[in-house]
């Protein structure tokens, strides 16, 4: 599901339906390798759209074994000759619309050559069957599959899909899912949404059956097998709320559970900011194994070392404000991560101040004053922080500020309506900073160039504070806080990547 946006575009789309030749149509073309992204450029495939996947695969964890089939529904967006998946395992048969297909592996694309061309416009099913060991590749030189001792880990962002199934690997093309995982009894399998069956196929293998019905990402997919203990239960909204403890979290195992069993309390505090949950289930899944948390859709992953100090509901609030700002919005391009990562941020700073530990004026400001003007973190330019610097300390932090900036700048009721309607426009959709900004000027009735400018793309400590004050003037009241679990929090977070 593509979510159209460019009159252009669409305007080139009905020029070529009313004058496209049948010569054409015969031809086509190939579909591009990329959808354009701005620091990863074979992300995403051109000339269809996904609409649903059907992922059915078996794994086991004594091999690193994963096989089955995935089925992909599509359809296409131009006469198409020849289109990629992104994908690295070992692919044994394509089949399109159950004709066996041509098709190489290279680098992370999976290249499908029809018999025919598909002409524009037609609905596809695309049949990938595959068996590899995923854990050694690689993609853009990061690893992505981990290896558990008594599972795996299918979590990663911004890639994890090419790993485990073959897709339009873009948060631009996000579609709906059934994934249906079996594992050895005893083994746990843990995905998205609602678990809609578990039953013992054979001797060897108990199959767990789960369904995402809202558009949701490729990397916003997960899978997470090993042993834990899986407790499921009803939110007091009604939803499925399901919560899964790895069995060797040992002392964290307590204040994990203090803290991920509030999830349906901290949904509901976010929800008064932001609008309806925008999903059909909830939960969490801690793993000691993880290294980092990360916000996948319905159902965030936390590493345990969040919970070594005690509870950590901060956290929760992080990853499930990301329910609204990363997966109900996405990125339209991944430069843009401060529309995911700087929202969360202001989402703990909400949190701070339900739970009586702090305001989001005193947060932001303890953050500012706490970091000298010769610190390295503010040479990172939160609104484009180049591929390297894509999860940052600043993406998050100066992100946060920057939105208490726009709250001091517009005031509380113009910046609460902001906070809400951005999730209302592009739901299940995609946005960027420029969208955003139009939608803050447009409510506020500001000219707010100056100070995205200042907070997102210019290098430098602003002169000026979140709240406002003159470094100078904020330096002289500065008083202590004890606001410190949120920057450790975007450390834990930042050094996922590997
Ligand atoms: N988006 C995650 C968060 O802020 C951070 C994260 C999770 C991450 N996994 C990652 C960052 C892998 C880099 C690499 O909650
Ligand atoms: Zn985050």
């Amino acid at each position: 599901m593509r979510h159209m946006k460019s009159p252009a575009l669409i305007a080139a789309g009905l020029a070529a339906v009313l004058f496209a030749s049948p010569a054409a149509a015969a031809t086509g073309s190939p579909g591009a390798p990329g959808v354009g992204d701005s620091y990863y450029p074979l992300d995403g495939n051109g000339g269809y759209d996904a609409t649903h996947y059907d992922i059915r695969l078996n794994y086991d964890p004594a091999t690193d074994h994963l096989s089955g089939t995935t089925t992909i529904l599509a359809r296409t967006t131009q006469d198409l000759s020849e289109f990629n998946l992104d994908f690295l395992l070992k692919v044994s048969s394509v089949r399109v619309d159950n004709v066996a297909a041509d098709f190489h592996t290279a680098g992370g694309e999976l290249t499908v050559t029809p018999k025919a061309v598909l002409p524009k416009d037609r609905d596809l099913t695309i049949v990938v069957r595959y068996d590899d060991t995923p854990e050694p590749y690689r993609l853009y030189g990061y690893a992505g599959w981990q290896k558990t001792p008594t599972g795996a880990l299918g979590v990663n962002e911004p890639q994890i899909a090419p790993w485990w199934y073959p897709s339009n690997d873009h948060p631009r093309d996000k579609a709906t899912f059934d994934v249906s995982i079996a594992v050895p009894p005893g083994v746990e399998a843990l995905s998205n949404g609602v678990l809609v069956n578990k039953q013992q196929t054979s001797p060897r293998w108990v199959r767990w059956n789960w369904r995402s019905t809202r558009p949701q990402a490729p990397y916003l997919t997960f899978l997470a097998i090993g042993q834990y203990d899986v407790r499921q239960g009803t939110a007091p909204d009604g939803q499925t709320l399901i919560t899964a403890y790895g069995d060797d979290l040992g002392d964290n195992g307590p204040a994990a559970r203090a803290s991920v069993e509030r999830t349906p309390e901290v949904l509901d505090v976010l929800s008064r900011y932001f609008g309806p949950y925008p999903f059909e289930a909830q939960g969490g899944v801690v793993d000691s194994s993880l290294g980092f948390a990360l916000e996948n859709q319905t159902r965030p992953v936390y590493d345990g070392a969040f919970f070594r100090a005690g509870t950590n509901t901060s956290v929760v609030a992080h990853e499930n404000a990301h329910q609204w700002f990363g997966d109900s919005v996405s990125v339209d391009d991944w430069k843009e991560i401060w529309l995911n990562e700087g929202f969360a941020t202001y989402a703990e700073y909400l949190w701070s101040d339900y739970q009586g530990e702090g305001t989001p004026a005193e947060v932001a400001q303890f953050t500012y004053d706490n970091i000298p003007a010769d610190d390295p973190f503010w040479q990172v330019l939160p609104g484009d922080p180049g591929e390297q610097n894509q999860f940052a300390d600043a993406v998050y932090d100066r992100g946060g500020m920057t939105l208490q900036a726009l709250r001091t700048a517009v005031g509380d009721d113009a910046f609460f309506r902001i906070v809400k309607q951005w999730p209302q426009d592009k739901q299940y959709g995609t946005g960027t900073t420029t969208e955003f900004v139009a939608l803050a000027e447009k409510v506020s009735g500001k000219q707010l160039d100056d100070l995205f400018t200042t907070w997102l793309y210019t290098p430098g400590k602003p002169a000026v504070g979140p709240n406002g004050q003159s470094a100078a003037a904020a330096a002289a009241t500065a008083k202590p806080g004890s606001y410190d679990q949120i920057q450790q929090n975007h450390q834990l977070l930042a050094a996922g990547r590997k």
